[in-house]
């Protein structure tokens, strides 16, 4: 498909939130990245023009509320290249598919003596889901920080799943998938991938990666709040049960019990996030016009001009990132750093007085923090709308700011 050139001024023009008179310097996309007005367009032309239920009924409107929900989820089908389309699940959030899976496929298929594999770097929802399983099934977790330490404790035996980030969101390091997902299939474990990050910095391909589930959010892809992707492997998910019980995820219902419906319906339990689906298709189809080479390169820019800036300020540390099979700089999309005698939030909230947001605690990664040994950090991260003059405004306030706090 041919794509567009990358202008970040152009690109600007494309969301409200940077046509204000002083818009905000946002350095905070790792959390929510901003929205275009193409999905604002997208979502409120569902709402005023053909709101109906999807999959329900058979008048005009219904049928296409029912057809464009359809067409977004061939629209992930093609974003992430899997093979079926009805390996893509829509749910609330990354969490929420992550959550899924755990309370399906998990609680069916693992059972006291089994392992979970969980890199250093996760997010909480990629933590918690796992140990509220293993509290309830006798299922163990085991750590690992590097790559060395996955192979010890593969090579132990009875690993069954690996769960792991695509891409860390405080150190921006994406571990080598493709490789960890051979690595996981050979040790007889499947592997599941946190996408949340990744999706928005780099090209997803998972028939090639190969992996067995992957989630995303669509308010982190220039999406909604409100939806999220699970894709998971066909075979897998035809023999899952489903995770909620409701309207739309049977085939029937008698007084006796009930027939699950086949996927994707079977999780999809009441009502979906329509308007939403239909956003997220819009962001989609958005981000895709451009090359996903020059988006690589523009956000590289961004972190390598970011990490020379701090360079300058005494008393910064970057929170380590190890070795990413990606080309320098390491840190994609985001990075992490302290201040010495500095509190991260200090430091943020001073920044956020002048117009410039950044997200500071320990960004839902407790266990990577205090392996670090330290509480929190201050996170820089960055999307397709960021600017080198928007680093320039960053990089001279942060000299203030701290010289001001000392
Ligand atoms: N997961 C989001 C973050 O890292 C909220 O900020």
């Amino acid at each position: 498909m041919k794509t567009m050139a990358l202008s970040p001024d152009q690109i600007r023009q494309a969301f409200p939130l940077f046509q204000q008179e002083s818009p905000p310097i946002y350095f905070d996309t790792a959390a929510t990245a901003q929205i275009p007005q193409t999905v604002m367009d997208a979502m409120r032309s569902f709402d005023a023009e053909y709101k109906a239920n999807v999959h329900r009924g058979v008048h005009a409107m219904t049928e296409k509320a029912t057809q464009c929900y359809e067409e977004s989820r061939a629209g992930v089908q093609t974003f992430l290249n899997a093979k079926h389309v009805d390996e893509i699940i829509f749910t609330k959030n990354t969490t929420e598919a992550i959550n899924l899976v755990a309370q399906s496929w998990g609680k069916t298929n693992l059972k006291k003596g089994d392992i979970i594999a969980l890199s250093i770097m996760e997010h909480h929802s990629n933590i918690v889901p796992w140990q509220q399983l293993a509290s309830e099934s006798g299922v163990s977790i085991k750590w690992f920080e590097d790559d060395t330490e996955l192979d010890e404790v593969l090579n132990k035996g009875n690993v069954k799943l690996v769960a792991i980030t695509g891409e860390s969101n405080v150190l921006g390091m994406c571990p080598d998938i493709d490789a960890i997902t051979a690595k996981a299939h050979s040790a007889g474990a499947l592997i599941l991938v946190d996408a949340a990050q990744l999706a928005v910095h780099h090209r997803i391909d998972v028939t090639k990666t190969d992996c067995d589930f992957l989630a995303f959010s669509g308010h982190k892809l220039y999406g909604p709040t409100g939806i999220g992707v699970l894709y998971g492997k066909r075979d897998l998910l035809k023999s899952m049960p489903p995770y909620m019980g409701g309207g739309m995820m049977i085939s029937s219902v008698t007084t006796e019990g009930f027939t699950p419906a086949d996927a994707p319906a079977k999780f999809e339990a009441g009502t979906p996030p329509i308007a939403e689906a239909i956003g997220l298709h819009a962001a989609l189809d958005w981000l895709t016009q451009y090359d996903w080479k020059d988006i690589e390169a523009h956000e590289a820019a961004l972190i390598t001009k970011a990490l020379k800036a701090l360079d300058k300020i005494k008393g910064v540390t970057l929170l380590p990132t190890p070795h990413s099979p990606r080309p320098a700089p390491s840190q994609s999309g985001c990075f992490s750093f302290t201040i010495e005698d500095l509190h991260p939030h200090d430091v943020t909230d001073i920044l956020g007085q002048r117009g410039i947001a950044l997200r500071a605690g320990h960004h839902c990664t407790q266990p990577l923090h205090n392996k670090l040994g330290i509480p929190a950090s201050i996170r820089f991260s960055v999307g397709i709308y960021n600017t080198e003059k928007e680093i320039d405004t960053f990089a001279k306030e942060l000299e203030e700011v701290t010289s001001f706090l000392r």
